[in-house]
């Protein structure tokens, strides 16, 4: 590996000092690169993976790193005359399967089949046209870290373009989509079909990012993926939606070589579902996976020692922790939704309503529904009010939990050896990694064959435009280097 930087590295350098442009400079050198790498076999997996690039813009000489750390502008590159449906949607070509090319992780990283020659050999991917379906919290950050332009894109020498926004009414499609969408300028009628047909049509690896919580957007991932389109979201309903539905979409990633990647739907930029798919890969047995997945259910119980259950529930809804109608939140819904996306990854075909939730709403009041009065006082503010008389109920589970040294959380869990999995309080000792969770924490824990006595555990704040859209935006690395999957199944 050493032997082959020096000898790459040098000549460019001189060469670039001398005429390229930092650009040019950047291109050549990964082209060039990767061209002497596949002349010389046989070649080490580990060659080009991440860790190397870093190291490369580490130990380069001064010039060279100056290279790789400059700033790498965004062109957007639609041209205003193309025609934004110049081919068929049906007639697009097939991607390439990932089938096709070599399992060598050099040519995974840059998509390079085995059979093109060297002298052939470039970057097929230096560009990444970007859709965003959903322009909210996450969607409007995910712009604002793209336009940042991050040292990733420089090293993995890409550049991003937002060529395309969708409102749940209106979409944007072209130069300036995010510009547009801010002002309510030149505004089309959303139409997911459409959309998926214009991203089909643009340069360079193509994504979409759905940055919604609705049902809809999942329904055309299989669409989009089948067209060439990878699929990027922090969105929990297609991985916790109708198992059909995510088979279908999982076969057209695995059968076009396209990817849907979702790391931040659970834990947001924690790196839970990138450690879970790790551990697989790798051959380690996964036994259980345990997890408090829920920010305001953590705050709730991390915050709630000796206080009165409505009081902390009014204190996370004034800090803006709960949904406007905080049995959103206590019903446990998302986290049974988290629970039934890791079930599913660690092979385990449940559908949503497999995996029993015990819920926080006081009984009474799961099917109370305010009337125009207390609508106008606030949903919020009457609901809690109306929890006060069952305090008692959770003070008697927290004291029962205290005075056996231990503490309540609300969890969810897979136990994959016993194909089961489910959603609820707990108690856990006072020196379980559980128990030292701090105000909104996330927190799993994998129990696996190698992980064993003490699992593997990864801890974090799990919510928050800025983290989840961090995670958004490492999900679209991965699919913009137009790598496919290692195990070529479609997914992370
Ligand atoms: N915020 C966080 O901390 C966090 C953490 C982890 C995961 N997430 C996930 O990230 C996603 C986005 O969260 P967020 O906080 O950004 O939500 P948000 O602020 O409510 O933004 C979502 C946007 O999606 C738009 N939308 C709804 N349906 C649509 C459709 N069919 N087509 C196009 N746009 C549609 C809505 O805009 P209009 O209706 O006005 O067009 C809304 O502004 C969600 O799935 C959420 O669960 C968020």
């Amino acid at each position: 590996m050493c032997n082959i930087f020096v000898v790459v590295l040098l000549p460019l350098v001189a060469h670039a000092q001398a005429e390229d442009s930092i650009d040019q400079l950047a291109n050549k050198l990964v082209n060039s690169f990767v061209a002497r790498i596949l002349k010389a076999a046989p070649l080490d997996d580990a060659d080009l993976d991440d860790t190397t690039l870093a190291g490369m813009t580490a130990a380069a000489p001064s010039s060279l790193r100056s290279v790789s750390h400059s700033p790498f502008p965004l062109v957007n590159r639609m041209s205003a005359h193309r025609s934004p449906f110049p081919v068929p949607y049906s007639e697009l070509p097939v991607p390439r399967s990932p089938f096709q090319v070599s399992n060598s992780r050099i040519a995974q990283a840059f998509n390079v089949p085995r059979s093109v020659s060297a002298s052939a050999t470039k970057l097929p991917y230096k560009e990444v046209s970007v859709g965003l379906v959903g322009y909210g919290l996450v969607g409007k950050e995910l712009v604002r870290q793209i336009e940042s332009k991050p040292p990733a894109l420089g090293l993995a020498g890409l550049t991003v373009n937002v060529v395309a926004v969708s409102r749940s009414r209106e979409m944007y499609l072209g130069s300036g989509a995010p510009n547009n969408a801010n002002a309510g300028n030149g505004g089309v009628p959303a139409d997911l079909t459409k959309f998926g047909e214009f991203m089909s049509t643009q340069p360079g690896r193509k994504v979409i990012v759905d940055c919604t919580a609705d049902d809809t957007p999942p329904d055309f991932y299989a669409q989009w993926l089948s067209a060439g389109v990878d699929v990027v979201t922090p969105n929990k309903k297609l991985g916790s939606g109708p198992l059909a539905r995510w088979e279908k979409t999982f076969d057209a990633a695995r059968s076009t070589g396209t990817r849907f990647c979702y790391e931040a739907s659970v834990g947001a930029g924690l790196p839970i579902i990138t450690t879970l798919k790790d551990l697989l890969r790798t051959g380690d047995s996964v036994e259980k996976i345990e997890g408090i997945f829920s920010g305001t259910l953590s705050y709730l119980f991390n915050e709630g020692g000796g206080k009165d259950f409505s009081v902390v529930v009014a204190d996370a809804a004034d800090k803006g922790f709960t949904e406007p109608d905080p049995r959103d939140d206590l019903s446990g819904l998302d986290v049974q939704r988290k629970t039934v996306i890791l079930a599913r990854d660690c092979g385990l075909k449940v559908e949503l309503d497999d995996v029993p939730v015990e819920s926080l709403v006081p009984k009474p009041l799961q099917t109370w529904e305010p009337t125009e009065d207390e609508k106008k006082q606030g949903l919020s503010k009457v609901f809690i009010e109306k929890m006060k008389e069952y305090d008692g109920d959770m003070k008697k589970k927290m004291d029962e939990a205290e005075a056996a040294g231990e503490v309540l959380r609300y969890v969810g869990m897979v136990d994959v050896k016993n194909k089961k999995a489910s959603v609820g309080l707990q108690r856990f000792p006072k020196n379980h990694p559980f128990a030292a969770t701090q105000y909104a924490d996330n927190i799993i824990s994998y129990s696996t064959e190698w992980y064993t006595p003490r699992p593997l555990v990864v801890q974090g704040p799990g919510a928050g435009a800025a983290v989840t859209a961090g995670g958004v935006f490492a999900d679209l690395i991965r699919a913009g280097r137009g790598s496919p999957p290692f195990d070529g199944q479609g997914g992370l």
